[in-house]
């Protein structure tokens, strides 16, 4: 693939699509330590046909993003969170955890050496980070291991939902994503994998993305297959699914601590899909998606719809406009949200 120059990109359009950039970082583990890593130019990994990471699915990764401020910096989002996240899916999948130190140091050098292809302040778009972990050992039977590699590439986005914040549609399926007490609170591979199929069919069929239920009830909201999920009830409370087998999102807790401050009384609890009429707005929420308005969920072939399928609705946009806010650097956060890239 050829690399990627930032004078030929449009960073006004962008979708969500990988762009080979100049720089990633890169570090390996052998013989029990994790070596020193370094920036490098070559996106290719190698690795032996027998690493356990191909056959047997032991990874994990995360999602993160840089924003450019107004004043030309750079802000990352609670890179912390990422780092621990990733030590807690390395420790479900018997993987050497990368230090939290490291991670957020290697974050911000991969920023700092792709600051080129941060998208300008105001274009809706960011640096969206890719930390990778994978198990390298050779190994025919099933175990992992004792070698890692731990690689941090970037690639510039923009909206993941094609609507961006024009509410799109949503489905529900017969698929399950992940089991109670399997590995859906772990950012893995297999998670992701499991989700193809029922998101494809979500895809062909019109839809931007599937709801999934929870795997024993078929009943209860999970989360969607690239998100969590949100409602507003019409009393104006901040609800979203509360359930062992979802994702821990970076950007739920935070929109839950902002709904606090916006009185919304937020809480996480069981939200039942055939209690749909108790909200008035609904939303996803995640790094990739950021907030982008549900317009519409179709159960068993029955369309319910939110607050409108074209407009965005009006606690969700206040929410947006919040959490961007601190992002992108305009309104200060709480202590640790937003935190600079040094640049020089
Ligand atoms: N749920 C799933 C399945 C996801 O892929 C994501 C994206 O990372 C999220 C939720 C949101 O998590 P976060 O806000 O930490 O990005
Ligand atoms: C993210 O939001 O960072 C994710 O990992 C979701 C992914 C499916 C793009």
């Amino acid at each position: 693939m050829t690399k990627a120059k930032a004078e030929d990109l449009d960073f006004d359009t962008l979708g969500f699509a990988y762009h080979d950039l100049p720089y990633r970082y890169h570090a390996e583990y052998h013989n029990g330590q994790w070596g020193p890593g370094e920036l490098s130019t070559e996106s290719n990994l190698s690795m032996s046909e027998a690493a356990v990471a191909l056959h047997y699915g032991l990874q994990a990764f995360e999602g993160m993003k840089a924003y450019r401020r107004q004043d030309g910096g750079i802000n990352l989002f609670r890179p912390i969170e990422n780092a621990k996240r990733l030590q807690r899916s390395a420790d479900r999948l018997l993987m050497e955890p990368f230090p939290v130190d490291r991670f957020v140091e290697a974050a911000k050098e991969v920023v700092k050496a792709n600051q080129d292809f941060v998208p300008p302040y105001e274009s809706g778009g960011a640096l969206y980070l890719r930390p990778l972990l994978i198990d390298t050992t050779p190994n025919i039977g099933l175990h992992g291991g004792q070698d890692f590699t731990f690689v941090i590439f970037a690639t510039p986005v923009g909206a993941y939902y094609p609507g961006g914040l024009t509410p799109t549609s949503f489905v529900t399926s017969d698929f399950d994503r992940a089991a109670h007490g399997g590995t859906g609170q772990a950012k893995v591979g297999g998670n992701y994998a499991a989700s193809m199929l029922p998101g494809k069919k979500a895809h062909d069929a019109g839809y931007s993305d599937v709801v999934y239920l929870d795997p024993i009830h078929h009943e209860y909201i999970e989360e969607l297959g690239s998100a969590n999920f949100f409602g507003i009830t019409k009393e104006g409370q901040f609800q979203t699914p509360k359930s062992p087998s979802i994702l821990p999102s970076i950007t739920k807790f935070s929109l839950l601590e902002i709904a606090r401050e916006q009185g919304l009384n937020p809480i996480e609890t069981s939200i039942s899909i055939n209690d749909l009429d108790q909200f008035a707005e609904a939303g996803a929420m995640g790094t990739a998606a950021v907030i982008s308005p549900v317009g519409s969920i179709t159960h068993h072939g029955q369309k319910h719809v939110f607050y409108s399928e074209t407009e965005v609705a009006p606690v969700t946009q206040k929410l947006y406009d919040r959490l961007t806010a601190i992002q992108y650097g305009d309104e200060e956060g709480p202590a640790g949200w937003a935190v600079d890239v040094p640049l020089d």
